[in-house]
Order: structure tokens, then sequence, then C-alpha cells
């Protein structure tokens, strides 16, 4: 059973050990850092695009139950980021606990969330954009047969990674202050504009999906129950909730942090949740206050927070919005571009991608192949496919990501229970059971459109590690046996993203 061998948690440490990144983040500088790369398009664009396609304005609770189910996560995570705090996150918790075909699903699925996150953040950025500066819809909106704005922006960011250009820690500090002063601007300008009619009905109660919609746009969970296909009502929330779950991912790149925090142990836990119990305020709050001020059919889809001010007589707002999304949304791409590298750089490390991948650049020291092949897929996907379906893949890799991620907490106990845990997750394995069915629950939420291209996603991935990964694996070549000899230290790469 070769493709469940694993990767000896000591060698996993030890090469952490070897690695020459500099400790230098806290759990304050993590939370900032988990702050400025969660929000973002979540919140500037798909609440009112869920508002109007799915929830109305009960979207609110599809961003409680979807940051619940974040929180969930967040503990395992924060469990595993604690005991093997290592470049990789989930994927090299993977190898060390459920073996290697596992791993590379999940270094698999990360790929596939942190690139057409980028895409669904680019096309977001887009939408901005023309709203603040009057572009045509037909080139830099949802609307485009190519979007320009999406497919622009992503190359001059990927320039920027490849050269190793990072946010200053001044600058990621400034970028966490304007993201939080947006939302803070939207709420409180927003309750001058709220009318309590448009909170009415609060769930828009279910009906009908409209003509024309085939079988595979109806939510897995649905299909599966032989129910008739509806929006809205409570199944909408669920499956907005499903959708909207795309505002929380990204505070995984936290976990990837682990060789560069001063104290992992303590830090990373409390920078996960603390990042999260923020953005979770925040976004119930701007919901309501958007699904209050606007009424929720009437959602502008390309820029919906701009759009909501300019529609009640404030376009100031609306643009000091549009800026501090499009500053913000920036910023969240280049995160996404670096971690990509990093991933990438992870599996290549181990064998299961090409060696070549895992070569950083002479001069700039960044993982500079593997930025640039994923660019390149990136663009072709945000010129082309809609940010909702995008959203889509992205919250159901996520959220298997998180299934798996969940699972290895009690099985890591049971393998290594002899490893120092400084975060234990609460009354485990009920807890971690339960974060596991969550995600599957809200999975099933998706359509079965996203499912059949996510079985896709994975049968190639598969695919590729069945004629490629395990042979090329360094575990097929007796590295990993404890000693960390065989394998290469780390990359003293440069971009780290969270700034100096
Ligand atoms: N959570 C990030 C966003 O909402 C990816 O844009």
């Amino acid at each position: 059973m070769d493709i469940l061998r694993k990767m000896p948690v000591e060698h996993v440490l030890d090469r952490t050990r070897q690695n020459t990144l500099k400790r230098r983040l806290t759990s304050w500088s993590l939370a900032g850092f988990g702050v400025g790369v969660i929000i973002g398009t979540g919140i500037f664009t798909l609440v009112g695009v869920e508002a109007k396609a799915h929830a109305g304005p009960a979207v609110v609770v599809s961003f409680m139950i979807a940051g619940l189910v974040a929180a969930l996560a967040a503990l395992c995570y924060a469990e595993l980021a604690s005991a093997v705090p290592t470049a990789g996150s989930a994927y090299t918790y993977a190898f060390a606990t459920l073996g290697e075909l596992f791993a590379w699903i999940i270094g698999w699925d990360l790929l596939l969330e942190f690139a057409l996150g980028a895409a669904v953040v680019s096309r977001s950025w887009s939408g901005y954009v023309a709203n603040l500066l009057d572009l045509p819809a037909e080139w830099f909106g949802e609307q485009a047969t190519v979007n320009i704005g999406a497919v622009f922006i992503i190359a001059v960011l990927t320039v920027v990674a490849v050269a190793g250009i990072r946010e200053s820690s001044r600058l990621t500090n400034l970028l966490v202050v304007v993201k939080v002063s947006v939302c803070v601007l939207i709420v409180v300008a927003g309750l001058f504009f709220v009318r309590g009619a448009n909170l009415d009905p609060f769930v828009p109660p279910a009906k009908p999906a409209e003509a024309g919609a085939s079988l595979v746009d109806q939510p897995l969970i649905q299909a599966v129950a032989g129910l008739e296909q509806s929006v809205f009502g409570f199944g909408g929330v669920l499956t907005a909730a499903a959708v909207v779950f795309f505002a929380y991912t990204g505070f995984e790149a936290l976990a990837n942090l682990g060789e560069e925090t001063k104290n992992p142990k303590r830090d990373l836990p409390r920078g996960l949740l603390g990042s999260l119990a923020v953005c979770t305020v925040l976004y119930v709050a701007v919901a309501l206050v958007l699904t209050a001020v606007v009424d929720y059919r009437k959602i502008d889809e390309g820029a919906p927070i701009s759009a909501a001010f300019q529609s009640v007589g404030a376009p100031w707002v609306g643009a000091l919005v549009g800026l501090g999304a499009i500053t913000g949304l920036t910023s969240v791409m280049m995160v996404e571009l670096v971690t990509l590298g990093r991933i990438g750089f992870a599996m290549s490390r181990d064998g299961l991608l090409p060696r070549p991948f895992s070569e950083v650049h002479p001069r700039w020291r960044t993982p500079h192949r593997m930025t640039i092949a994923i660019a390149v897929l990136i663009m072709l996907l945000a010129g082309l496919v809609p940010i909702t379906e995008l959203a889509d893949m992205v919250s159901i890799g996520a959220l298997s990501g998180f299934f798996i991620v969940a699972l290895a907490v009690p099985v890591l106990r049971r393998r290594n229970p002899e490893l120092e845990r400084p975060f234990r997750v609460p009354l485990s394995p009920v807890l971690p059971v339960v974060t596991a069915l969550a995600c599957l629950y809200l999975m099933s939420n998706l359509d079965v459109f996203t499912w059949l291209r996510f079985g896709v996603w994975l049968l190639l991935g598969l695919l590729i590690y069945l004629f490629y990964g395990r042979r090329h694996s360094v575990l097929a070549h007796g590295a990993g046996k404890g000693t960390g000899k065989g394998t290469e230290p780390g990359p003293g790469m440069k971009d780290g993203g969270a700034g100096d």
C-alpha cells in the first residue's frame, strides 16, 4: 500500500529545524495578516450575488453558518499547526497522518482553492474598477466575454510575486486598516439609509427554479433526495452558506507561516481564531446593512456595495468603498499568488510535482516556475469563467480540504500521542467528526455541476499522482525515514507574504 505511506512527523519537524526562514511573526502580526488575507471578494461581491440569487436578506444567516464551520475547521487547523509547525500546512499534516495519497489530494485541492480564489478576486477587482472609473461592462464586468481587467491585474501581480517584491509590514498593516475601515464605513454610513421594509421577508419563501434551469444547477442534496428544484427558502440559505464559505477561506495561509512564527505553538491558534472572529463580526454587520439599504432583488452583481450607496444618493460613500475594495482585493490576490508558489514548492520538494518547480530563482529567491505556470492558468480562468462558478469551485475545494484536516486530528492523536500539542481541539474526537460532517453537509448544498467539475479535477489529480507522484515521491526513494536526510532543506525564499 505505498500510496498510503506516511512522512514521519519527526522528519517534518527535522526539516523545519533546518529551514532558513526567519522566525519573526507574533500572534498580533499573524492576526493582522489573517484579517488582511481573509477579507475580500466574499464580503465586497459575493454577499450581493448570493443575496440576490439564493438567500435574500437571510444571507446574514448564511455568513453566520459559514463562519461557524470555518471556526470549527480553524480549531482543527490550530491543533495541527501548533503540533507540526511547518510550511505546506494541511498538505504536510496529511502526509504525516493519513498518507501520501491523501496529502496529494489535499495539496491538489489547495492549488485549486488558491488558483481559482485568485481568479474570483481578480474578477471582483475588475467589477469595482469598472464601477469607479465607469469602464465598459463588456470588457470589465461579469457580462464580458473576456474579462480584460481580471487578466490585467493577475499579469501585473505575477511579475511582482516573481520579482519577490512583497508588502512591507507597514503596507500590510495599512491594508488591514483600510479593509476594516471600509467595512466599518459601510456599516456606519449604511445605518443612515436602512429601510426595514427591505428586510421583509427576511427568508424569501422557496419557489421553483426558473424554467430552463437544468438538473446540474440543482444543489446535490436536493437532487439526491429527489426534491423539486427550488431556490430561496432555507435550502437557499444553506446554498448561499456553502458559496460564501469562500469569504472565510484564506486563513489556512496562516498555517503556512509556522516556520516563520516566533512561538508557533501559542501564536498560531491565537492568530487563526482571532482573525476569524473579527471577520465574522464584520461580515454579518455588512451583510445586514447591505440588504437593509437595498432590496435584495435589485442588488448590483458587479460592485454591489458601491452601487447600493449610489442608488440611495450617496455616491461618495460608494466611491470610497470602491477605492478600499480595489486596494484590499489587490493584497488578497498577492497573498494567494505567493501561497500558491509555496504549496507548489512543498509538493515539488517531496517529489509529487516535477523537481524544477521547487527550484528557486537564483536572483529573486522565489519559486518562479510554479508561480508563472499557475498564473497562466489563473488568467485563462479569470478571463473566461463567471465569478459564481469559480467561487463554487473554491468553496468545494476548501471544504473538502477541511474535511480531511478535521479527520487528521484524531488520527494524529492516535498515531503520535507523544507529540506536544499546546493547543488541543476540545472534545476530540467528537468535535473533529462534527467538523468533518459539517463540511460535507455544506458541500452537499453546492450544485451538481460543481460536484462534477470537482470530480474531474480530482480524477485528473489522481492520474497525475498514479503516473508521476507515486514513482517520484521522496518516500519512494527511501527518504523521510526519520533523519530528514535525502531531502532538500528549506527554500530560503524571501516571499513570505506577511511582510518583514
Ligand atoms: N476570503 C477571501 C475573499 O473573500 C478569499 O476574497
